[in-house]
């Protein structure tokens, strides 16, 4: 038998630029999807995903999956036409839109794949497989979702639009940073959003330029923020960054009032995070006692559920 595991990942600064080359910062999340695989004397490939789930999430995204499980396949040179394989899904990652859900499943099968083949790919080969297996639950992923995945911890994250791989670094901060994850419970399509936006770009390239290049300064002073341990300016600038989301009519009504009850019970800054129209929104507290407050109005307030943890250090 062959294991692997990808991790979860909240986007901090960056959801739908990074799909038009503009840096973005993602935070690797404990949490993981755990993948089992062995062999079959039977053709083709099974499936018993024991994910835990928001309610109908993955009958939702099933056609996606079974795409996204035959390109990594593919992309591994993993044949499963004669002797076939049975791949376990589990682990503590709730799949929930904004979590990188479908990013850490497709990382753990292909370190499963490379445990069971022998195969003897390295985290950069393992990142490439995960994501093709991104492609099959959206056309044109920007790699984001699958490198946060692979990698863990906090990285910055820039597509080559032409087309080669993404330039990414970890980043290590002095200090740890406290933040939320609430969760609307909603399962958004990443397609469809992804697709809307590609739409308004197109119909108006100068507006969308404008707040891309806004977009662009504001994440470079979030880096320097957070290299400064300026939680108060990483917030206010995860405030407009909210703002320049809702502009791209990806935040919802749900999501807003999610990034309300943070704002109102002590976060220095909130936003939705990941595709949006549902999904997630997180918010950063300047202290520990901070975020416990924040995590119990969420909780009391209309969040589906409610993660406390830290990325930086
Ligand atoms: C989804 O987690 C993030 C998006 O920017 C899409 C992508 O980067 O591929 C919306």
């Amino acid at each position: 038998m062959g294991a692997g595991a990808g991790h979860g990942k909240s986007i901090l600064f960056g959801e739908h630029f990074v799909v038009y080359g503009m840096p973005a910062l993602a935070a690797g999340i404990d949490a993981v999807t755990t993948a089992k695989v062995t062999q079959k004397e039977w053709p083709g490939w099974t499936l018993d995903d024991q994910r835990p789930e928001v309610a109908g999430y993955k009958t939702k995204k099933m056609d996606e999956q079974k795409t996204s499980i035959n390109n990594v396949l593919k992309h591994l040179g993993v044949d499963v036409s004669k002797r076939g394989i049975h791949i376990e899904l589990g682990g503590d990652l709730i799949c929930a839109s904004g979590f990188g859900a479908s990013a850490a499943s497709c990382v753990s099968l292909a370190h499963a794949l490379n445990e069971e083949f022998n195969l003897g790919f390295d985290k950069a080969k393992i990142n490439e497989a995960a994501y093709e297996g991104e492609k099959g639950y959206h056309g044109t992923p920007s790699g984001i979702d699958n490198t946060a995945s692979t990698y863990g911890g906090l990285v910055w994250f820039v597509r080559d639009l032409d087309g080669g791989p993404p330039t990414f670094r970890p980043i290590t901060l002095d200090n740890s940073v406290n933040f939320i994850i609430a969760s609307t419970g909603i399962t958004a399509s990443t397609t469809e959003v992804v697709g809307d936006v590609r739409a308004k770009k197109e119909a108006d390239p100068e507006w969308f330029n404008s707040i891309s290049k806004e977009y662009e300064t504001l994440v470079n002073e979030a880096l320097s923020a957070l290299r400064d341990n300026e939680v108060a300016k990483v917030g206010q600038l995860m405030n407009r960054n909210h703002e320049l989301l809702q502009e791209l009519t990806v935040s919802c009504k749900e999501l807003d009032d999610l990034v309300s009850i943070a704002r109102d019970n002590g976060a220095v800054g909130a936003k939705m995070t990941g595709t949006g129209r549902g999904g997630n929104m997180i918010a950063i507290a300047s202290v520990e006692a901070s975020r416990n407050k924040i995590a119990a109005a969420l909780e009391r307030g209309r969040a589906a559920f409610v993660i406390k943890t830290s990325f930086g250090v």
